[in-house]
């Protein structure tokens, strides 16, 4: 097989209430898109505590949780399947550290937050969170 093939994968990607209050929704996606990433589902949803708790099952017992629930279902997000080459480490780059007031200028975070709960964005961290995340968020497309 050709080694430098482009290797299709998809992220599942969550413009966090921070994004939608603040009207970067559309800044945000233009980055994706202008990137070469493909928007293959895109829905905006109003996370309750449920849906907060399965998305972040690995984190429901970190001292954190309870603040991060209540951010996450503060208002609506925006759900975004993306589709491209390496698209899971690309989407983790260019999002920027978890930690805002951390994250590189020319990341979303580090050109547009400074906290590190409200942070805009969520990006898949692995193939296998992605699995998992994208068979919660967007079964059809699981
Ligand atoms: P995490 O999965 O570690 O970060 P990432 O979103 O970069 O994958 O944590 C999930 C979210 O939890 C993170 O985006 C912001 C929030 N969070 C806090 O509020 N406090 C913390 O100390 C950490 C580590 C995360
Ligand atoms: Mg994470």
């Amino acid at each position: 097989s050709d080694p430098v093939a482009a290797a299709p994968q998809r992220s599942f990607v969550l413009l966090k209430p921070d994004a939608v209050r603040r009207g970067l929704v559309g800044a945000i996606l233009s980055r994706f898109e202008s990137r070469g990433l493909k928007i293959v589902a895109m829905d905006l949803r109003y996370v309750d505590g449920d849906l907060a708790d399965q998305h972040y099952a690995e984190h429901v017992e970190r001292d954190f949780y309870p603040p991060l629930r209540t951010f996450v279902t503060s208002g609506p997000s925006v759900a975004v399947l993306l589709e491209g080459d390496q698209v899971i480490e690309v989407v983790r780059t260019m999002n920027g550290a978890t930690d805002a007031r951390k994250a590189a200028p020319g990341t979303i975070r580090g050109d547009w937050a400074l906290s590190n709960r409200e942070n805009l964005v969520h990006g898949s961290d692995s193939a296998e969170s992605a699995a998992r995340e994208i068979a919660l968020w967007f079964p059809d497309f699981a």
